[in-house]
């Protein structure tokens, strides 16, 4: 462990989750339905509740996070619990718990990293129409100013979890609600709708002076031809610009650069697809791009591309049978297995590489983008209960976790302002699109009692973190 002293006093260290992946009580203390509600009832596959009961478990997790050596803890603020409807009057109820979950963090050492938005719209306005419809983002901003008024005690502030993931999720792949699929004009149009709330809310935060920091998450998936021929180089260009760089450019660089655009028209002009930005759009989005303060990065996995003409398919991999997913893009590319490059259970990519080429390209093309944090990083695994009071044996995450802090260190060495690495998850959680096997937590838990329980990775988690600074 000797390369982790390397890492600075301070260096945050944490574990991650949303709101509605691990809080259950989605029908308590007057919150209101998400998008998800009807629609996960509907499909009767999984319920979020629930989930890891966070909502009424929470000093026993961060009491954990303290122990196993975390100074920070990312957690969302479900929407729907402050404005049941999305909007009109707070829910005090909802208000109260945020306040107490705070103060407990606070009191435990464990630094909260919240975020506005983590995949949850309210359902009355997913129903008249998500980030599609700009009511969302007047909604967003006066949801936003209500709780920078109200949690003065939170001092690091993101707005939008993975904009890209919402909008390919939904739109794109189709395992989202509403579940479309490939309809690129929605899949635009919500990146950029996504990024102008967190341009607006951005500005209001410096307008208003609230002290803290803020800035927002996105999740960076780079994407490497294979390949490497000039065509297959092109697939990957075009899938890297409705991935990546569309939204890098826009939040660092208050505008979508005419090289960018060329990609993105290229991909629209093949799907028969359009952005509509209004006027006034940008100069919002410009004056927030040199405003935020930190950046938080996701980081999971890559894709390896060959061009590809036929009809867009994708045969979703939720079922955790491996081998099984497919994602053909009309006019852009499909994802091939990069022979040597090992895969997760659900076909996931495994390649440490790819968060240091993202850190490095972020620092030195996206300058704006300032301190960087790894926000989310970690190995969905189907772990094996093992008996009350047993380590739960998760060598691989281990594998996993230690290949990327690894990719982190090397990044900082060569001059990325990295400032803290949460992992994918705290605790074991839901999983939007999977459910309840696939399995990310730094802590295990037992969904039919609730019970936690410690993995191998968990220990080694905080052997690392005790060689930091902190
Ligand atoms: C990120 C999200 O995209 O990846 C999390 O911010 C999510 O909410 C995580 O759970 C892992 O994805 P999945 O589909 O394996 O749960």
């Amino acid at each position: 462990l000797k390369r982790v002293k390397q890492l600075p006093d301070g260096f945050v260290w944490g574990g991650a989750t949303a709101a509605y992946q691990v809080e259950g009580a989605t029908k308590v203390d007057g919150k209101g339905k998400t998008m998800w509600d009807d629609y996960l009832a509907a499909q009767g596959r999984f319920s979020p509740d629930p989930a890891s009961d966070f909502y009424h478990r929470y000093p026993e997790d961060i009491e954990l996070a303290k122990l196993y050596g975390l100074n920070a803890v990312r957690v969302s603020i479900a929407w729907s619990r402050i404005f049941p409807d999305g909007a009109g009057e707070p829910n005090t109820a909802g208000v109260a718990y945020y306040h107490r979950l705070f103060a407990d963090c606070i009191a435990n050492g464990v630094t909260p990293y919240v975020s506005l938005h983590h995949f949850d719209t309210p359902k009355r306005l997913f129903d008249d129409g998500d980030w599609l419809n700009r009511a969302t983002i007047d909604a967003f901003v006066r949801y936003a100013d209500f709780c920078f008024g109200e949690f003065t005690e939170v001092q690091n502030w993101f707005t939008i979890n993975e904009l890209i993931s919402l909008a390919f999720s939904q739109y794109i792949q189709g395992n989202f609600p509403p579940s479309h699929h490939f309809d690129v004009t929605s899949g635009i149009q919500a990146q950029h709708n996504e990024l102008l709330a967190h341009a607006r809310v951005v500005n209001l935060f410096k307008e208003k002076g609230y002290a803290g920091r803020i800035g927002l998450i996105h999740v960076l998936q780079p994407v490497y031809a294979y390949p490497e021929t000039p065509a297959n180089q092109h697939a990957a260009d075009l899938e890297d610009a409705f991935m990546n760089r569309f939204l890098l450019d826009g939040t660092f660089k208050g505008e979508y650069t005419d090289a960018t655009m060329a990609l993105i028209d290229e991909l629209l002009d093949a799907n028969d697809a359009h952005l509509t930005i209004e006027p006034g759009d940008m100069e919002i989005i410009k004056a927030a791009s040199t405003q935020n303060d930190y950046f938080g990065m996701n980081y999971y996995q890559p894709s390896f591309v060959t061009a590809y003409a036929g009809e867009s398919t994708n045969s979703f991999n939720g079922t955790g049978e491996k081998g099984t997913s497919a994602f053909k893009f009309k006019g852009v590319g499909q994802h091939v297995k990069k022979p040597g490059v090992d895969q997760t259970d659900w076909d996931w990519n495994i390649y440490p590489e790819g968060m240091y080429d993202m850190l490095k390209r972020v620092a030195t093309e996206y300058p704006n983008s300032k301190t960087i944090y790894i926000t989310e990083n970690g190995l969905g695994y189907k772990d094996e209960y093992q008996g009350v009071g047993q380590l739960i044996n998760d060598d691989k995450r281990i594998d996993f976790i230690d290949r990327h802090v690894e990719a982190l260190l090397q990044a900082r060495v060569e001059g990325v302002d990295v400032q803290g690495y949460f992992v994918w998850s705290l605790q074991d959680q839901f999983s939007w699109a999977n459910g309840y096997n696939k399995r990310y937590g730094l802590f295990y838990v037992n969904f039919d009692t609730q019970a936690r329980e410690i993995k191998k990775s968990t220990l080694w988690f905080r052997e690392l973190g005790r060689t930091i600074g902190g």
